[in-house]
């Protein structure tokens, strides 16, 4: 059976493999961002033996030193690297000469839109300037942005010029936005080398795995579901009445990782952008009683709140630790491990548009990759990881 369905069905299945790091290899990834929600993903797959262009040597920076909870990544090499510094950059990433594919998966969110679009565009290209002058096999940049690039954030003045339909080649709004800068720089770079290749990845909501992310809508909630059963409160759902009854979706990380190496290897996949989901929708209240359902706890009946999650979590840094201590739990940051605010603008949102619902992976599948996820399944699934990992009890 082809990889790409495998991958579809096995997603509960999640290998982990052990074993002799092998003399020689097919491919070289370098994972920027490695211990991000989507890094972490990419990174697992890409260290699987039966993974198409394997076996691959895999890289992987990321700004800290190596997460515990990546120890089991005994195939990447890791790279402490601050991205922002152009010179830190080149001393650490400029001798992989070997590299011949990127897998630009960093993010910082700063405190304003402008800090956000400068310091992502600046990570990038510092990390494009060390990399495509000194990896004379590089053949490939896979780069991940995210479906908002069809609906970039506008100033008050401004009007939106295009409906959202969400297709790939929708024109752009007239403004800035860390996306469309990050795909210029990417366009702008790769012109330095000839016949080098590149892809971009706009995915959905995603559902993964690490708590390191800058977004992670299944670990914040994992976290909050702890901390209601601790409390012996009942699990009540913090979003609106669009987030608990319209319609959504969400990308699957290893999917979108899944994307990505097909992307990387097939000529269909290389110069063109990719939106990426899990292929269905789901609502928000069906995966809520599985997520009750996961902490053995009571639903309340849904009733709109203007209480926001981040304000009902403002004050429960010191019960996380007390759980992390009585339960043994590998030691995190509660302002890390609950990402509030991106779950508040997910649960409290509009529902995804017909347009969407019918073209989110048409253009992927068009193109010849076929992969999908069902989303309950992976919802349970990336609880599970977040469990496995000690994270949560
Ligand atoms: N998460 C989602 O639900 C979602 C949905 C749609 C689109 N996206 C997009 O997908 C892309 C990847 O996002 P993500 O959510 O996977 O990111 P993420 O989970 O927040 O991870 C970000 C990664 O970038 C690294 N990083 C940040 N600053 C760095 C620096 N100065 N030097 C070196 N490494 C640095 C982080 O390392 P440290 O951990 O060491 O800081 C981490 O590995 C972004 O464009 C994002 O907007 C995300």
């Amino acid at each position: 059976m082809n990889w790409w369905w495998l991958g579809a069905i096995g997603s509960a299945l999640h290998r982990i493999e052990s074993g002799d790091i092998p003399s020689k290899y097919h491919n070289v990834a370098l994972v920027v961002g490695v211990t991000g929600i989507s890094g972490n993903s990419l990174a697992d797959i890409l260290q699987l033996s039966s993974t198409p262009g394997g076996r691959w040597k895999v890289y992987g920076v990321g700004r800290r030193r190596q997460p515990e909870w990546q120890f089991h990544h005994n195939h990447v090499q890791y790279i402490q690297c601050d991205m922002v510094d152009p010179e830190a950059t080149q001393a650490k990433l400029s001798h992989l000469s070997d590299v011949t594919h990127v897998f630009y998966v960093g993010w910082v969110t700063k405190s304003t839109e402008e800090e956000t679009y400068e310091e992502n565009g600046r990570m990038l290209r510092n990390v494009l300037n060390a990399v495509i002058p000194n990896a004379p096999n590089l053949q490939h940049i896979c780069l991940q942005t995210g479906q908002k690039y069809a609906l970039p954030s506008l100033d008050s003045t401004a009007e939106i010029q295009n409906e959202p339909q969400f297709v790939e080649e929708l024109p752009r709004e007239d403004t800035t936005d860390s996306y469309y800068a990050m795909e210029d720089i990417l366009a702008e770079e790769v012109q330095a080398k000839e016949n080098l290749t590149w892809s971009v990845h706009r995915p959905a909501v995603m559902h993964g795995f690490s708590p390191y992310s800058t977004r992670n809508i299944i670990g914040s909630l994992c976290v909050y579901a702890t901390i209601c059963k601790h409390e012996g409160q009942h699990l009540k759902f913090p979003g609106n009445q669009a987030g608990w009854d319209g319609y959504s979706e969400a990308a699957d990380a290893d999917l979108v990782a899944e994307q990505q190496i097909w992307a990387s290897l097939h000529h269909q996949g290389k110069r063109q952008a990719f939106n990426c989901s899990n292929g269905d929708v789901f609502k928000w209240k069906d995966l809520w009683k599985i997520l009750a359902d996961e902490f053995e706890l009571e639903t309340v009946k849904f009733e709109e709140d203007s209480i926001t999650l981040e304000e009902m979590m403002r004050e429960k840094g010191p019960v996380w630790d007390q759980i992390v201590q009585e339960k043994d739990l590998l030691p995190t940051r509660f302002d890390e491990v609950g990402t509030w605010w991106y779950v508040d603008s997910v649960l409290r949102c509009q529902t995804v548009s017909d347009d969407y619902i019918n073209r989110g992976m048409e253009k992927s599948r068009k193109f010849g990759f076929g992969g999908s996820r069902n989303t309950a399944d992976s919802f349970r699934f990336w609880i599970y990881m977040t469990r496995k990992y000690k994270i949560i009890p």
